[in-house]
């Protein structure tokens, strides 16, 4: 029986610290899916992405490393989506650690490191301060 690996972000800016996320997370399993949030699900999160929706999710479903990619409307969602899709492992990066602990009653939650240094909001100051430098 294949095992099914779940995860969820915002991917936007895509970066090293994703794509090490996604590939670390694969080896955990045989079949990955991924979560990427709407804009409409950022918005109420108080997040503003620069690369639309359709274009993250275009990104993040030809990686080598994604099986399928779905998209997240809600928190609410990823209980549903483990049953529906026999998820038995959900991971994240460690900056979301004991967060998702409640979702333990339905599948194994991990939190893998994440990488040091890089993150869509750093790359987002970066180009703030070459466009006032500009
Ligand atoms: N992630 C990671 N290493 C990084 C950045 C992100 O492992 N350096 C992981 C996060 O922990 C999360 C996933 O990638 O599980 C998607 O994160 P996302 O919020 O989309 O990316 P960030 O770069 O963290 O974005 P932001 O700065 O807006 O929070």
């Amino acid at each position: 029986m294949k095992k099914v690996i779940l995860t969820y972000g915002t991917f936007d800016l895509f970066h090293i610290g994703h794509l090490n996320l996604l590939r670390n997370l694969k080896s955990l399993g045989d079949y990955l899916i991924v979560g990427v949030s709407t804009d409409a699900f950022n918005a109420q999160k108080g997040k503003r992405t620069v690369i639309s929706f359709e274009e993250r999710i275009d990104i993040v479903q030809s990686l080598k490393c994604v099986d399928l990619t779905l998209p997240e409307h809600c928190w609410e969602q990823k209980a549903r989506d483990i049953t529906e899709h026999g998820v038995s492992v959900f991971g994240m990066g460690d900056d979301w650690q004991g967060h998702f602990d409640g979702l333990k009653a339905l599948c194994e939650v991990v939190y893998l490191p994440r990488t040091a240094g890089i993150s869509s909001s750093a790359l987002k100051h970066c180009l703030r301060e070459i466009a006032l430098a500009g």
